[in-house]
């Protein structure tokens, strides 16, 4: 019998992907919580690990590596992020990182529109009125919000979940749909999406959605600048990562009338305090990251990233591999 593979889990998961890496012989461990682990733990249990299997809370870098010792191969996380994983330490030790690319895309891009409806229609704010006592006669200018008929929407970062979410809004009858990416995608052309210069989809869109990832490139792309340039109805919704806005602009931006209102499911930091000002904000909703939160999603991210390691263990072709 060969050696027995360890596989160290940094969190309780769904058991799916649990079950693959046990029926596959492997000698799975765990952080059996639902809470994140603390670092010296995540080096404690990382210790003579084949792979580790991690959350996009975990940070994972050279020390922690290190503390694996020789046998790692494969770091993979239960996410599409992976901006939580060195990964020129996992390069230099020449470890494979793996993140679960497609099984997240519909329930993100649904999300992202539940979000959008949520904070174009203020529906929040209606709900709280009627548990406040607030609801009186019918009122003509009463919590009108916008509607997305004929309207420009503007998606930064068209890959599977902003072409999901594109997608999804079409039927509401938006007029025009703009992206900007790092490049122009092919697949934009079949739903008549224009690829426009960052500038241009910050003047032209009524509403954008934040789709991207977090890279030096897109960190704090909205910033006091880019509100200046946003049409003062625009309507802001962030379901890619918190670092892509700058925080306090966009507090001053909301409070200022520069944009009328944002839906954020993600935040720079995580969790954000409950006293936050955005949270206090009335024309901010923000939501606890919860875009892949179905069981569809999550059984199969857990059964993508046990797919994986195991594809990385057995010499395979990973689904997710990122480097
Ligand atoms: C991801 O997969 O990166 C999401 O942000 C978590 O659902």
């Amino acid at each position: 019998m060969g050696i027995q593979r360890k596989v160290f889990v940094t969190r309780k998961v769904p058991q799916a992907g649990v079950e693959l890496l046990e029926e596959a012989g492997c000698n799975v461990e765990f952080w059996d919580s639902d809470e994140a682990i603390p670092k010296e733990e995540l080096i404690r249990g990382i210790s003579g690990a084949h792979a580790l299997f991690c959350m996009l809370t975990d940070t994972i870098d050279g020390e922690v590596l290190d503390a694996a010792g020789p046998n790692l191969q494969v770091v993979a996380t239960m996410s599409v992020g992976y901006e939580h994983i060195d990964l020129e330490a996992c390069r230099e030790r020449d470890i494979r990182v793996c993140n679960t690319p497609n099984v997240s895309t519909d329930s993100v891009a649904e999300l992202t529109v539940a979000l959008l409806l949520l904070t174009a229609r203020r529906l929040l704010e209606g709900v709280h009125a009627v548990k406040d006592g607030q609801w009186g006669k019918w009122k003509p200018m009463w919590l009108c919000g916008m509607e997305l008929a004929q309207k420009t929407v503007g998606i930064l970062g068209l890959g599977r979940i902003g072409f999901g979410v594109a997608r999804r809004l079409k039927p509401f009858g938006v007029k025009t749909i703009l992206y900007h990416d790092v490049c122009r995608v092919g697949y934009a052309d079949d739903f008549g999406a224009s690829f426009v210069e960052f500038d241009k989809l910050l003047i032209e869109s009524d509403v954008i959605c934040i789709c991207c990832n977090l890279t030096p490139q897109t960190k704090h792309k909205f910033n006091k600048s880019a509100f200046k340039k946003m049409k003062r109805h625009a309507i802001l919704v962030n379901s890619g990562r918190g670092g892509v806005i700058q925080h306090d602009d966009l507090l001053e931006a909301l409070i200022s009338g520069e944009i009328a209102a944002a839906g954020l499911d993600v935040t720079e930091p995580e969790p954000l305090p409950a006293d936050h000002p955005l949270v206090c904000q009335p024309n901010c909703i923000v939501l606890p990251h919860m875009g892949s939160n179905t069981w569809d999603s999550r059984n199969s991210m857990s059964e993508t990233t046990a797919k994986n390691i195991l594809a990385v263990l057995d010499n395979q072709n990973a689904v997710g591999l990122v480097q």
